[in-house]
């Protein structure tokens, strides 16, 4: 057993080290006001969120968000709560203004004709010239990637060599076999049991696919956490509320460790 007088030195350097950040750095933002910038590169309308005392960046983030895209609040809480973390993210407007709104999914909208317009062809051409600009303009030379539900199938599409390097998706939606078999850096993975676009055997699958790959990967499975888990939750469903915040602290420490 540690020595009490130990844990209590331990307990005290602890807290000076995270003393130094504007926001407790390891807990996700659900609410409160963005910080983050709006900022036009070549057409595609991108949030900015700086790190505490930002110059340059030798590494930074892009965030691959899920279909409400911008304008969902959650999207930019979680970009500001990466840079908390001493990361600068950047998040496209993938959609070029055709983000779908919570409430029209809430009403059932028939997405069939909005993918269609989003192809992944599309999607791959903004996710390239994101990089671009931050390998070029920025100096970038380590791109981290986040990608959430529609974000999650593309993360993997650029952790090939080249775009991404590291990535951390969460309840990806329309993730291919083909595409987790092309995965040649390190990924964190973040599952619910709810979740019917990436379940048990999707899971499974990518496990033994990367573990034959010799990939390094992480895949946590969060119990009573349904799709979405990792940017929208109910508030009142402690379940819900802690997959929230642990598969940003598994998203963090991935990068930590990894990027
Ligand atoms: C940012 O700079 C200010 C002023 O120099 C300093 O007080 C603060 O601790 C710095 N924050 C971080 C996270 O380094
Ligand atoms: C963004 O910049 C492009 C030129 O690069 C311009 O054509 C477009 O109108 C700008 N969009 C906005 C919303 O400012
Ligand atoms: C959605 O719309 C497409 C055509 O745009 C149609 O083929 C499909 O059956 C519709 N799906 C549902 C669930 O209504
Ligand atoms: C997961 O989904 C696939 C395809 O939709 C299905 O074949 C499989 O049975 C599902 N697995 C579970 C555990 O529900
Ligand atoms: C797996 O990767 C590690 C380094 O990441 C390497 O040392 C090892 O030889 C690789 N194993 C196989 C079977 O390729
Ligand atoms: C959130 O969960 C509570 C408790 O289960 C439930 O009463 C409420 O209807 C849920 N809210 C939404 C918007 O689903």
């Amino acid at each position: 057993m540690m020595p009490m007088r130990r844990l209590i030195l331990c307990l005290a350097s602890l807290s000076t080290a995270y003393a130094a950040y504007t926001f407790p750095p390891r807990v996700v933002r659900n609410t409160g006001v963005p910080t983050g910038q709006l900022k036009n590169i070549s057409g595609i309308q991108t949030y900015l969120s700086y790190p505490p005392n930002y110059t340059t960046s030798t590494k930074a983030i892009l965030h691959i968000t899920d279909i409400f895209g911008l304008p969902l609040l959650e999207n930019k809480l979680l970009a500001d709560s990466l840079a908390a973390n001493d990361y600068l993210v950047l998040m496209p407007d993938l959609f070029a203004g055709d983000a779908i709104s919570v409430e029209q999914q809430e009403a059932g909208l028939n997405l069939t004709s909005w993918f269609a317009r989003h192809p992944p062809s599309e999607i791959d051409r903004v996710v390239k010239m994101i990089i671009g600009y931050m390998r070029g303009e920025l100096g970038v030379e380590r791109v981290g990637g986040v990608g959430y539900c529609f974000g999650g199938k593309y993360v993997p599409r650029f952790l090939t060599g080249g775009g991404i390097d590291v990535g951390f998706i969460a309840h990806p939606s329309g993730l291919t076999e083909g595409e987790v078999g092309g995965i040649g850096g390190p990924v964190s993975v973040a599952a619910g049991t709810l979740d019917a676009s990436f379940n048990s055997t999707a899971k499974s699958r990518a496990e033994s696919i990367l573990n034959s790959n010799n990939v390094t990967f992480q895949s946590n499975l969060y119990y009573g956490a349904p799709h979405g888990f990792g940017v929208r939750v109910n508030q009142s469903v402690p379940q819900q509320v802690y997959a929230k915040q642990a598969s940003f602290l598994q998203a963090v420490t991935w990068f930590d460790a990894w990027l």
